[in-house]
């Protein structure tokens, strides 16, 4: 059969490598012929006649090996396809890699390839945590080594956390993605990638209530369902996230530090007490102005109020995104628009010293509060981003991704 694109397929020494027989056979089915390279950790898991059953191709495993002249050498089969793929990727690979090690056919073929490198990494808990994984990782992000997973769950050696090797249908899917859009970012709502392990994130989420008395409040139509998806979004990227939460009828999302707050002033001084932060992200609906001295008892219909005095509230997008101590290295603002969308953002932008504006319509004929979706531009100093419609879920999985590539950038 031929196929469209070529994967290089290495396969490292983890419990999970029998995973890539079926990734192979998914991998086919989208069109990439696979070749494999099995590392001398990967035989003890897998063998040789396996993969190359299943991938219908010579199997390679040794740097000085070369039977055949027309058999591949390691510079070869380095340029000889569209991608290469590490899975499962043990920690022993990742901490080669970083490091540049080149003492097996795997590990120099990864040091020689130009080609985009994709890693699905599959371990015990405890390495995934030690901070020399950690630290690789980081380090292997900011090179442009794309990670995939790894997800969380129970473990072969009966632990439980992050490090099992994600599905084979989800890294399929992944470089699917990648393969047919290979410039955007990518969105796969199912793929965790710690990629913001490390850093903070802070998110404020809901509307917030202005009390008129104990029974009556001002507030606004925001449901929370951004705000949440964004701090989910963060957190499955492996941020430490607090979500700031004005009133919702939202579950909490689970993993995540959740403080809920009522008014525009507790939520201003629950963000103030997560300081420092990575990340600010004000998606909540902040109302703009507070009763100024709201009744201590229920007013009675027969006191005919006549007017309401208002005071304006604080602005807890400008005052987090002003120049001081501590100001987060990322601040982003929403501006939910009803017209002049994105030259409203642009002012937003300006005028509350933020990083970048999320912004999107709101209004009768939109469906953006309370709905599922939504249609945003992502408009920075230099650019206006525009994002077809999408869930909020997947808004906030490719906000998350911006953020990480981000705040990699930023990486002294
Ligand atoms: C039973 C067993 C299971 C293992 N599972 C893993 C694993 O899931 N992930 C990992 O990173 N290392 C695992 N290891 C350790 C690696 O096999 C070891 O670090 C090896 O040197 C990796 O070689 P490679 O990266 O060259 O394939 C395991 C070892 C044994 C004995």
């Amino acid at each position: 059969m031929s196929h469209k694109y070529r994967i290089l397929l290495i396969v490292s020494g983890g419990i999970a490598a029998y995973k890539s027989l079926e990734l192979i056979r998914l991998l086919n089915a989208i069109s990439c012929d696979v070749t494999c390279i099995l590392t001398r950790g990967g035989k003890n898991f897998v063998t040789p006649l396996s993969l190359a059953s299943l991938s219908e191709n010579k199997v390679y495993e040794d740097l000085f090996s070369l039977n055949d002249e027309n058999e591949m050498g390691h510079i070869e089969l380095s340029k000889n396809c569209n991608l290469v793929l590490v899975a499962p990727g043990s920690a022993d690979i990742i901490a080669k890699m970083r490091a540049g090690i080149a003492d097996d056919l795997a590990t120099t073929v990864l040091l020689c390839t130009k080609k985009p490198i994709f890693v699905a990494p599959a371990m015990n808990v405890r390495m995934w945590e030690n901070a020399a994984t950690r630290d690789n990782l980081q380090e292997l992000t900011s090179r442009g080594v794309n990670f995939i997973g790894p997800d969380k769950g129970e473990m072969a050696c009966g632990e439980y956390g992050y490090g099992r090797l994600s599905e084979p249908n989800t890294i399929a899917n992944y470089i699917s993605d990648f393969l047919i859009s290979p410039q955007e970012p990518q969105i796969n709502t199912e793929v965790s990638s710690q990629l913001l392990f490390g850093k903070k994130a802070v998110v404020t989420s809901g509307p917030t209530h202005e009390a008129i008395d104990p029974v009556r409040y001002v507030t606004n139509h925001s449901s929370g369902q951004q705000g949440h998806a964004i701090a989910q979004a963060l957190s499955k990227h492996g941020a430490e996230t607090v979500l700031v939460s004005g009133p919702t009828n939202l579950p909490n999302p689970n993993n995540i530090k959740v403080v809920n707050v009522k008014t525009a002033i507790q939520m201003l001084d629950a963000c103030e007490k997560e300081m420092p932060a990575d990340v600010v992200v004000c998606a909540a609906a902040v109302t703009d102005w507070r009763i100024e001295a709201p009744s201590k008892q229920k007013l009675k219909k027969s006191e005919k109020v006549k007017s309401l005095k208002l005071s304006e509230n604080p602005d807890i997008l400008a005052h987090l995104g002003q120049k001081r101590k501590n100001r987060p290295p990322l601040v982003i603002g929403f501006a939910a628009e009803t017209e002049d969308v994105i030259k409203n953002a642009k002012k937003k932008l300006f005028e509350k010293s933020c990083d970048w504006v999320v912004a999107n319509k709101v209004g009768a004929d939109t469906n953006t509060f309370g709905g599922d979706r939504n249609k945003v531009q992502l408009i920075n100093k230099t650019k206006t981003e525009s994002w077809p419609e999408m869930s909020k879920a997947d808004v906030g999985n490719r906000l998350a991704i911006k953020v990480a590539e981000h705040l990699s950038d930023l990486k002294p």
